[in-house]
């Protein structure tokens, strides 16, 4: 797997190789939000040699997007990673801005405002309206349709989705998502802007979540139902971090906040009802009711403490347990590798789909994007190298025995096909 792995990122670097050939020069970038997100990639863009202007429309919102990016360059000097004067010219690099002053002489705008359709449209609209005629115009969102969001602008060609991951600094992965009308230099543009970033970009289609998120959201499915049969959480997290995942699917609600997952969990249902509707109330439902959204507000799955050096700590908390109670349908014993087949059988099924419809071109390409986007386990190689490995035909079989947890599990007519010519993605 780890070969593979080896490969696909070459066939990776390739892909991004051939849109240098198209992509015009990033000069200067603008974002627009200075919260966790827009803060983490205006240091991201700064630090790694492009100025960017940093807009938003609120003082406390740019105070905090500057204090998060000499947080992260004083933790690099400190390290010895970066010289004084490299943080101070890297600091220097990041204009913050309430005004549409300077956009006349930037080449790409990140839209990273918060995420209400409404609001979007006007801020991209209003900034269209500021920048140069070819300037090329990226949304962050991480639920919108790309489409949709374009409908507001008068040139949706110059218009593509980049979707960063949080934390920003951290997190290799930048989707790019190319919509109906996105232009092939506003593709190209925005992949050479992530690579100078220090990113691997996947360009994938328009779709709800995209790649990464219509991923995810299946495997939190599974998730679900172990909890609806009374499987105890942190057991869970033990066997999927013993899987190779860095942290198990609670932990990971839990960090990167229900409140999120909520949402994103709707926007799923919606846009595939066939297998991703919500049936019932879930864990996610009983957390969110009881306002515990996490590490953010302390409690989540998890309670979360402050451990000797300030990081937060995350505890057992009983009233957690008796929160999950009201979403027991049914008491079931379950293997470990019950466990693992309920979450990962929903996580490949859907890769395999995004194959099939065109979100992403390649089975590199896929597997690579859950490697960078969401730490699928690098030994594993990615999803559709992880059916590789069981065999197809084993792996029908295997999602024909979890039949009765429903369509998320069904297997398509291309993957049955797979199973009986003895094809394989990879090789
Ligand atoms: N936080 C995450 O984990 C994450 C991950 C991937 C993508 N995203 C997406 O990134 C976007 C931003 O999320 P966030 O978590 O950084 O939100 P946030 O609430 O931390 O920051 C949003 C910022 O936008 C500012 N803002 C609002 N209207 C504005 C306007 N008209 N012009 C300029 N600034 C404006 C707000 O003042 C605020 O500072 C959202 O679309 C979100 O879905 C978030």
């Amino acid at each position: 797997s780890l070969i593979g792995l080896f490969l696909n990122d070459q066939d990776l670097k390739k892909k991004a190789k051939q849109y240098d050939e198209i992509a015009k020069d990033v000069k200067l970038a603008a974002v627009l939000g200075a919260g966790i997100m827009g803060g983490g990639i205006a240091y991201q863009s700064a630090s790694k040699g492009t100025p960017i202007l940093m807009k938003d429309i609120r003082e406390e919102g740019i105070q905090m997007g500057l204090a998060e990016a000499s947080k992260l360059l004083g933790g690099r000097v400190a390290k010895g990673r970066m010289t004084p004067a490299k943080m101070a010219e890297a600091l220097t690099a990041i204009r913050p801005t309430m005004s549409y002053g300077d956009f006349g002489a930037v080449d790409i705008v990140v839209e990273a405002v918060v995420e209400n359709p409404k609001v979007k449209q006007i801020v991209l609209a209003e900034v269209e309206g500021v920048v140069k005629e070819d300037a090329i115009l990226a949304s962050n969102t991480s639920t919108i349709s790309i489409n949709l969001l374009a409908k507001a602008l008068k040139r949706p060609e110059n218009f593509v989705g980049m979707h960063f991951f949080n934390p920003v600094h951290m997190m290799p992965l930048v989707e790019v998502i190319r919509g109906e009308k996105s232009s092939d230099v506003a593709v190209a543009t925005t992949v050479a802007y992530a690579k100078k970033m220090g990113k691997t970009p996947v360009v994938v289609n328009d779709c709800p979540g995209f790649l990464v998120n219509r991923v995810l959201f299946p495997y939190f499915g599974g998730f679900s139902k172990l909890l609806g049969f009374g499987v105890d959480f942190v057991r869970i997290d033990k066997v999927m971090e013993k899987f190779g995942w860095p942290m198990g699917p609670a932990y990971l609600s839990d960090v990167v906040g229900v409140d999120t997952g909520h949402h994103g969990r709707d926007v799923m249902a919606e846009g595939f009802p066939d297998r991703m509707a919500v049936e019932g109330r879930t864990a996610v439902d009983v957390m969110y009711e009881a306002n515990r959204l996490g590490q953010k507000n302390g409690k989540g799955f998890y309670a979360y403490e402050t451990d000797k050096r300030g990081k937060p700590k995350k505890v057992i908390d009983p009233q957690a347990y008796e929160l999950l109670k009201s979403i027991v349908t049914e008491q079931r014993e379950v293997t470990d590798e019950d466990i693992i087949n309920f979450m990962m059988i929903p996580l490949c099924m859907e890769t395999v789909r995004c194959l099939e419809d065109g979100i992403v071109d390649t089975a590199a390409e896929a597997d690579m994007g859950l490697i960078y986007g969401i730490g699928f386990p690098p030994f594993r190689g990615g999803a559709l190298r992880y059916i590789d490995t069981v065999g197809v035909a084993e792996f029908v079989a295997l999602a024909d025995k979890y039949a009765e947890l429903g369509a998320l599990y069904t297997p398509t007519a291309k993957l049955r096909e797979m199973a009986a010519s003895g094809q394989k993605f990879f090789g």
